[in-house]
């Protein structure tokens, strides 16, 4: 169940230019917490300013300690304030919410995570996930970033133990282009990939046109597992005020209009969704 929680700052560390690991302590979340999932963080405990408060995706957690931590880019006040706060100090944050991925009964399945810049941050907490599960031979990350300073969490997921492959958008690491264009390789290349589309199982989080372009290709390789996690901007977090909402192909159970589309709410029904339900606008 998730609720409201006091969780000390325990220490944020800049990972690479404008991008910080912020580490949290509270042992009720990371006991609940499951991968795709986010937190609701209050910035500023003594004022109203930001008035609302900020959503993370949990990054990774450490049950034996209690902790989990956030990785978020330096974007505007909110997530400037909360890289102040000083280590010892409490944040409030409400969590976990959202429904995170969904691993289902993958017995010999092949997990293909597609991260795009700071998607990586929840993907971090699946990777870790899926290779407890199903063994870190089943899953592979295909990993990008506009350059080689802006690519995150390769080595963790190295340390995992997948298989990681790189893109930049400017050819300074890895593969130059896009993260897409290697999973475009990996679902059509029969030379990389041994496995049955209908074995496989793809995962992404980043920004909307990657995702969009990852649904794209999944759908076009007969994939048929495809899950994107959403960032769209919210307010309650909580599914209270409608600020979040995403069009989704059909309609709502037991309409009778004839309307062939509704929308659902972000941070209540997802953040996380099947990338065939989603309508790209
Ligand atoms: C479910 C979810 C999980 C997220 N996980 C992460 C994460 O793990 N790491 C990370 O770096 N970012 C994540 N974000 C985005 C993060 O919430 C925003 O970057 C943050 O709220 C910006 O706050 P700010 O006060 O610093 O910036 P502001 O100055 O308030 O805004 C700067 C820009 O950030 C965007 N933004 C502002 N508020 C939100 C919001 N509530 N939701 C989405 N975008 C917003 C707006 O487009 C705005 O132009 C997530 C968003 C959602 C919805
Ligand atoms: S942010 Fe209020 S309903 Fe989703």
């Amino acid at each position: 169940m998730k609720g409201i929680y006091n969780c000390e700052v325990i220490a944020h560390s800049e990972v690479s230019p404008g991008v910080i690991r912020s580490l949290l302590h509270c042992p009720e979340i990371v006991r609940q917490a499951q991968p795709g999932q986010f937190v609701n963080v209050r910035v500023a405990a003594t004022t109203t300013d930001p008035l609302l408060r900020r959503p993370f995706s949990v990054h990774a957690v450490y049950p034996n300690e209690g902790l989990f931590s956030l990785l978020y880019v330096l974007v505007g006040r909110g997530t400037a304030l909360m890289n102040k706060i000083a280590a010892g100090e409490n944040v409030s944050v409400v969590g976990p919410l959202g429904r995170g991925f969904d691993l289902g009964d993958s017995t010999g399945a092949q997990h293909i995570i597609v991260a795009g810049g700071c998607g990586a941050a929840p993907l971090h907490f699946l990777s870790d996930r899926l290779c407890a599960l199903w063994g870190c031979e089943n899953v592979k990350v295909l990993t990008g970033a506009r350059s080689k300073n802006a690519l995150l969490c390769e080595a963790e997921f190295i340390s995992h133990g997948v298989e990681v492959v790189v893109s930049t958008d400017d050819g300074s690491y890895g593969h130059h282009g896009l993260v897409t264009e290697l999973l475009q390789r990996r679902l059509f290349n029969s030379q990389l990939e041994t496995h049955n589309s209908q074995h496989i199982r793809v995962y992404s989080c980043g920004p909307n046109a990657m995702m969009r372009e990852v649904a794209r290709i999944a759908h076009e390789a007969g994939v048929p597992n495809c899950q994107v996690s959403l960032e769209n901007n919210m307010a309650c977090g909580l599914g209270v005020c409608m600020g979040c909402v995403q069009k989704i192909k059909g309609p709502v159970p037991g309409d009778t209009s004839g309307n062939n589309w509704h929308r659902e709410r972000v941070c209540k029904d997802g953040p996380v969704f099947n990338a065939e339900d989603i309508i790209w606008d």
